[in-house]
């Protein structure tokens, strides 16, 4: 009986840890091809035109790629990169804008 739980916990802890890696791996594949024209392989750095962006909360990148802009009222705490409007949107990417953003904090690199 005690096993059994412990099976399922096990099962259940090494399934999330394979979903995390698949939500990570999506991440990467969408920002390499959707991003990097404009913005650096990593997203710690500047790009060619887009700035750095291990920044921006969810809600930022979730505006910046859903209407092209910045939101209206801006987390508390967060300061855009640019004031230029740049940017398109590119809002078919709607349903992985987590995993996106996901993968761009597991990149971003810790302040020494
Ligand atoms: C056509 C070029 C271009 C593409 C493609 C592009 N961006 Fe941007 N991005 C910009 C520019 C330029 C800015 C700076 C603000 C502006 O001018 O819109 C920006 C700003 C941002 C910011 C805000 C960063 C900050 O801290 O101020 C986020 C987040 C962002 N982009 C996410 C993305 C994501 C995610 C993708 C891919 C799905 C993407 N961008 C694709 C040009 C681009």
């Amino acid at each position: 009986m005690k096993f059994k739980f412990m099976g399922a916990l096990l099962g259940s802890l090494i399934f999330s840890a394979y979903a995390d890696q698949a939500l990570l791996d999506k991440g990467k594949k969408l920002y390499l091809s959707n991003c990097i024209a404009c913005h650096n392989k990593d997203p710690n750095m500047k790009g060619s035109i887009g700035p750095e962006m291990v920044d921006a909360p969810l809600a930022v990148m979730t505006s910046k790629v859903m209407t092209g802009g910045y939101p209206a009222v801006l987390p508390v705490g967060f300061v855009p990169k640019r004031k230029t409007k740049a940017m398109k949107k590119i809002p078919k990417l709607q349903k992985d804008i987590p995993a996106i953003h996901a993968w761009v904090q597991s990149m971003k690199k810790k302040k020494k």
